[in-house]
């Protein structure tokens, strides 16, 4: 894999804001004591497949209300009740109105009709975790050029959810691992995670922390292009090791 020059401004900046704790999300994060409310968020998952049926039953089973939703709602009777009675399925509309916080975890293609459709509501939340990649074998290789071009999908899906407290996270986990992560008994594993709210930071990585992994924030939302597979980034790392990784990155 190709390794990336340093960045030495972004790799200073960040690591200062890391010193000073004004970004606490890439410490073990006492998310009880800065977010106390955050175990009864209701989630909503635009998007409920193979990604954000495994993200949300994990939220479900740490005890949030969790309402995933398909264009087809009735086609996930199987995930609901696997998920357990804090599931429910609904209309993309439905689940948008339900969630305090929003999960988006579809194809990269259907980010800029979802934008223009809940957009507005979205961004009056306080919270959109963005799992969706631009994938070429799925979305098409002069799509995925396009969106890089625009400055890569942190950028890209902040411009088409205008005013959204957005997070890139979960992007390079494999739904088959997201389980066997969240309950590893030998050291945790790291979630890196790129965003500009420092709200919706400490939001998201209280969430993150309380379902099992380690929040490890790599940077502004420019640098959610590397949170995608088949970067360095991508798959299973421990905090310790993705820090590392991210003083090898260009911002
Ligand atoms: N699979 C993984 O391990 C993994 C890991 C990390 C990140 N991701 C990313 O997560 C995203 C989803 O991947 P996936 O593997 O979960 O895909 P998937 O199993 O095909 O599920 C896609 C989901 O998106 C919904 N969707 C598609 N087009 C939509 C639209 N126009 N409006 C509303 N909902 C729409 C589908 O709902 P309908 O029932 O309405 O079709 C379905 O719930 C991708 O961007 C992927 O790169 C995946």
């Amino acid at each position: 894999m190709a390794r990336h020059e340093p960045a030495a401004i972004r790799r200073r900046e960040i690591l200062s804001l890391m010193a000073a704790g004004a970004l606490a999300a890439s410490l073990p994060f006492p998310a009880r004591a800065q977010t106390p409310n955050v175990a009864a968020l209701k989630i909503g998952f635009i998007g409920a497949g193979r990604e954000g049926g495994a993200l949300g039953t994990l939220f479900a089973k740490a005890g949030h209300p969790v309402m995933f939703s398909s264009r087809h709602p009735e086609t996930l009777t199987g995930l609901v009740n696997s998920a357990g009675p804090n599931a429910k399925a609904g209309t993309v509309e439905e689940a948008v109105a339900f969630g305090d916080v929003m999960f988006l975890v579809v194809p990269y293609t259907a980010v800029e009709q979802l934008g223009k459709d809940y957009g507005a509501a979205v961004a009056k939340k306080p919270l959109l975790v963005d799992v969706s990649n631009p994938i070429p074998r799925r979305d098409g290789e002069d799509f995925v050029k396009q969106v890089n071009e625009m400055g890569g999908a942190g950028v890209v899906t902040a411009k088409y959810f205008p005013g959204a407290k957005l997070v890139r996270g979960f992007n390079a986990i494999g739904f088959g691992k997201l389980e066997g992560d969240a309950t590893k008994p030998d050291g945790k594993i790291g979630v890196p995670i790129a965003g500009d709210d420092k709200s919706a930071i400490e939001l998201a990585s209280a969430l993150i922390t309380q379902i099992g992994f380690v929040p490890v924030l790599v940077g502004d939302l420019a640098m959610g292009k590397y949170l995608v597979p088949g970067t360095p980034l991508a798959g299973e790392h421990t905090p310790d090791e993705i820090k590392h990784i991210v003083t090898t990155l260009k911002s």
